[in-house]
């Protein structure tokens, strides 16, 4: 027998009301990781208590980091004790939230011991990008009884190209070259909002990070880093994810702690359907949404195209579209999980290989359905606030994952979403 939480949410509410977002996971994680690299106290402000966050504190104070306080989302810590090299997977948490602490390990200690990276349910997130930059920077890899063991005796700068821009392979070349000596330049490296709040946070400690138009970043390598406070940016996903909460139920929200430019392929493609959406000043979006909206056609790409993190919430909201719409994801290779459970509620979806066709239906019924990773069970609560009845969402772990109570943001907004313990047989 096992409890699982799930949540009960009662369709047919249309979302009202102010919420406002978390900070982004996308950013505390790596920032942690940049933490262990500045070898001093650090304050991070803004930020979500989310189970991935959670996980990798236990993790980093396994390994010497002291957590001087984490209340009232303000998080210090202290990395000046000595910091053991080896990562152990204590308690089993998917380790893709650690992959920087690659190299952090690298620039702070030359050395870095993690267990494997790679692998959970939307891909194999494979990690030979993070390996072939940070081999081109001087550091030796081999596999060590499962461990992943990487040295550097002395880091050297130089000029990589990554193949795909990486998020992660950037974070890890861009901790690994504020440390090593001389200037390295990484060419097509990822954009992301979070890349760049991983920069804004090094360069305040010290770190000497350009963005270069077009390719990419070039970093002086410097011999420390100091000790900095840090606002963390607003969660993107977290804000597309109540963007198109609203919008499925017809509501009209205003939600605020977002930086708008870090949405507005979501803005457009929602406009798209016939919502009205709206920027209010730096950090605020407002989003009506209408009844009878139109399809539309979606292709994640890497920022600022359409993103992937809120690829499932928008399938999920395309499924009582007017019309036929076609998501095509092409950032990673499982990322459908949610339809199979969507189907379940009755919507129409054919997929083939990294295409869905969504023939829009006029209502979804509730079911007992199960999350199977962290945004595809944030779409099936979407597609619960729309159904008919009352639909059960199981593991909800999943979404704890990335989502810092989002059953309480939705009901201040007006669902009917509530977690229980679910005896399971
Ligand atoms: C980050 O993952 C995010 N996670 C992901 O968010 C996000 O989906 C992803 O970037 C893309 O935006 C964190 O920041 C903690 P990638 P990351 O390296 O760095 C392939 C969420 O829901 N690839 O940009 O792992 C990879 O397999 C999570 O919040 C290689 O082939 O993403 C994938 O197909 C999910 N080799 C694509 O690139 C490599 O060495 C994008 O991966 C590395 C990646």
């Amino acid at each position: 027998m096992t409890t699982q939480e799930s949540f009960l949410i009662e369709g047919g509410h249309s979302l009202h009301g102010s919420v406002r977002c978390s900070g982004a996971k996308n950013s505390i994680l790596p920032l942690v990781a940049a933490a262990i690299a500045v070898r001093d106290t650090v304050t991070f402000q803004n930020v979500p208590d989310i189970s991935d966050l959670q996980s990798l504190l236990t993790l980093i104070q396994a390994m010497g980091v002291k957590v001087v306080s984490f209340k009232d989302a303000e998080l210090v810590l202290d990395t000046r004790g000595p910091i053991a090299t080896r990562v152990e997977n204590t308690n089993g948490y998917s380790l893709r939230g650690t992959q920087t602490l690659v190299g952090a390990l690298l620039a702070r200690e030359h050395r870095a011991m993690l267990p494997s990276l790679g692998g959970c349910n939307i891909g194999a997130r494979p990690i030979d990008l993070h390996i072939k930059g940070l081999r081109a920077m001087g550091t030796q890899f081999e596999w060590r009884e499962g461990y992943l063991v990487g040295q550097a005796p002395a880091l050297k700068a130089c000029d990589v190209y990554l193949d795909f821009p990486s998020v992660g392979a950037t974070e890890n070349l861009l901790l690994a070259a504020s440390l090593a000596e001389g200037t390295t330049r990484i060419f097509n490296a990822a954009q992301e909002p979070e890349v760049y709040d991983l920069i804004s946070f090094l360069n305040k400690a010290g770190a000497r990070i350009v963005p270069v138009f077009p390719f990419g970043f070039r970093i002086e390598g410097v011999n420390e880093l100091h000790g900095a406070s840090h606002s963390i940016i607003g969660d993107r996903i977290e804000a597309s994810t109540l963007m198109v909460a609203t919008a499925i139920t017809q509501g009209e929200t205003k939600i605020s702690g977002v930086d708008a430019r870090h949405v507005w392929s979501v803005i457009a493609k929602l406009r798209e359907t016939g919502a009205v959406v709206e920027v209010e000043g730096d950090d605020t979006v407002t989003v009506k949404g209408v009844p009878d909206y139109r399809s539309t056609d979606i292709r994640t790409l890497t920022f600022p195209g359409y993103p992937t993190d809120a690829q499932p919430q928008m399938t999920a909201y395309l499924t009582l579209a007017h019309g036929n719409s076609v998501v095509v994801e092409s950032i990673f290779e499982n990322r459908f999980g949610a339809i199979l459970e969507l189907e379940r509620m009755g919507a129409h979806i054919k997929v083939a290989d990294e295409t869905a066709i969504i023939e829009g239906v006029d209502s979804l019924n509730s079911a007992i359905v199960q999350a199977k990773d962290l945004r595809g069970g944030s779409a099936l609560v979407l597609a619960g606030l729309a159904a008919h009845g009352t639909t059960t969402v199981k593991s909800i772990y999943h979404i704890d994952r990335g989502y810092e109570a989002l059953e309480t943001k939705l009901a201040q907004l007006g669902g009917h979403v509530t977690r229980v313990n679910q005896m399971e047989a």
